[in-house]
């Protein structure tokens, strides 16, 4: 029989049933309790909210496990691809070979914008953030699309999901060329999905881009790192939309947004700065490990700790692994990788760290690896989103395959003034 959980409240008894998922986890299903009860649940955060039952990210935050559709990370890591891996978490398989052939072409049948839209790139000034052209050309580009607008079909989900990972990596790609006042690089149909983004990025029309094998290895396990997280801050965002049946393109230009915060994906970006920051001051790390233990000083060490994982971030360790194999191939001795070892060692061994949990997280050291490819810095946020596509668009799959989904619409506690009455203006200086 399945379990019930009792709530008692003013001496009435409610019944709530207890939901497992396949990894044993129990939540109480409290969808009937305002029905029953005219109550509402509070949970400013949502740190206790399960928002819905999906399958296809598992994480366990106490042991620090991650699966992509019951997949180890690690596992995937050393074996997949990006595009394989998003492939996985779209469809909920490995694809056949056949499967991944065609997924692979209709990528790269897709890489173009039309060419229109590069009236859309002039438009912006030149130090706009790419994040802001990223999510705005997201949506321009699904104006080229009409058929976009029909919303959600099973038939073409394919092709649509293959034009939004295939644009996203060209517009990415245009808008730093943009940013730098440099001319746009068109992709070439020869290079896989990785290599074809570094080539946009860095080739120029007199001469191309040196693509060393490590490096696309590099940069394409950072985009499969970041394929998905459950119900992070942007993939809610993503599903939000998607609950509002607003098309594929509409929810990702979403998920950018909310991808953008520094205390999301924002971090990357953030973890660089502190550790120039650090660099510059001549401090070895201790002074701002003093301040990101004090409140007051608005300090929090970037790329430390997180919502879910109370243990080490199973990306960050292969991340790390990463960094140190990949500057040693680029002879680079970055000093911001002594800095960030150095403040790891000291935070694992602080008692301030080490009380709350906060263990370095997937941010800690990939800026570290992107900064000695030679992405900049203002991109950091932008190769998260080029990684997070697959996991949107399997979450948007999801809500769209789910016969009973409704429109999210959370409710609120309501703390502001009661009934007032409105005051003409003559009298309000009174
Ligand atoms: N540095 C110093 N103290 C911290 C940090 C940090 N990085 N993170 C959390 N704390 C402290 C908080 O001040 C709080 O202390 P208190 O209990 O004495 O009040 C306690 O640890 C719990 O922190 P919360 O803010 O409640 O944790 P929450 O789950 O809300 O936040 C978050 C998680 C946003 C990731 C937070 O740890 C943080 O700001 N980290 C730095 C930013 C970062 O790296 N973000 C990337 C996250 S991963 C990702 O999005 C891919």
């Amino acid at each position: 029989m399945s379990q019930q959980a009792e709530l008692e409240v003013g001496g009435k008894v409610y019944q709530l049933p207890v939901v497992v998922g396949t990894e044993n986890e129990h939540a109480i299903d409290i969808s009937k309790l305002r029905d029953e009860s005219g109550l509402i649940t509070l949970d400013d955060g949502y740190s206790n909210t399960g928002s819905c039952s999906s399958a296809i990210a598992f994480i366990d935050g106490e042991k620090g496990v991650l699966r992509y559709r019951g997949i180890p990370i690690e596992e995937l890591a050393e074996k997949s691809t990006f595009i394989e891996t998003a492939y996985l978490l779209i469809y909920g398989h490995l694809p056949t070979s056949q499967e991944l052939r065609r997924f692979s072409e209709l990528l790269t049948q897709n890489e173009m914008l039309h060419e229109d839209m590069k009236f859309h790139f002039e438009g912006f000034p030149p130090n706009a953030h790419p994040m802001a052209i990223l999510s705005s050309m997201i949506n321009a580009a699904s104006c080229f699309h009409p058929r976009l607008m029909e919303g959600y079909q099973p038939r073409n989900f394919e092709l649509q999901s293959a034009r939004l990972i295939s644009k996203v990596r060209t517009i990415a790609a245009f808008s730093y060329r943009k940013s730098r006042g440099l001319p746009i690089v068109y992709p070439k149909p020869v290079y896989k999905y990785t290599a074809n983004f570094l080539h946009m990025m860095f080739s120029e029309p007199y001469q191309d881009y040196d693509l060393k094998p490590e490096v696309v290895r590099a940069l394409d396990l950072i985009f499969l790192l970041h394929a998905d997280h459950e119900q992070n801050c942007s993939t809610s965002t993503v599903r939000m939309i998607a609950s509002s049946r607003a098309n594929l393109f509409a929810c990702a230009a979403g998920g950018v947004c909310a991808l953008w915060g520094p205390l999301h994906g924002g971090a990357n970006q953030a973890v660089i700065e502190m550790l120039e920051q650090i660099h510059r001051e001549g401090d070895d790390g201790s002074k701002f490990i003093a301040d990101a233990k004090d409140k007051k000083s608005g300090k929090r060490l970037m790329g430390f700790g997180h919502r879910v994982y109370k243990n080490y971030d199973p990306r960050a360790k292969i991340i790390k692994e990463q960094c140190d194999r990949i500057l040693h191939l680029l002879r680079s001795d970055d000093p911001l990788l002594a800095i960030a070892k150095k403040l790891e060692e000291a935070a694992m061994h602080d008692e301030y760290f080490i009380e709350r949990k906060l263990y370095p997280n997937v941010d800690f050291y990939s800026g570290i690896i992107m900064r000695a490819i030679g992405i900049p810095i203002e991109m950091f946020t932008v190769i998260f989103a080029i990684g997070r596509m697959p996991g949107w668009i399997a979450n948007y799959k999801e809500i769209m395959d789910e016969p009973n989904s409704r429109i999210y619409r959370p409710r609120q506690v309501y703390v502001g003034p009661r009934e007032q009455h409105y005051v003409a203006i003559t009298q309000r200086d009174t």
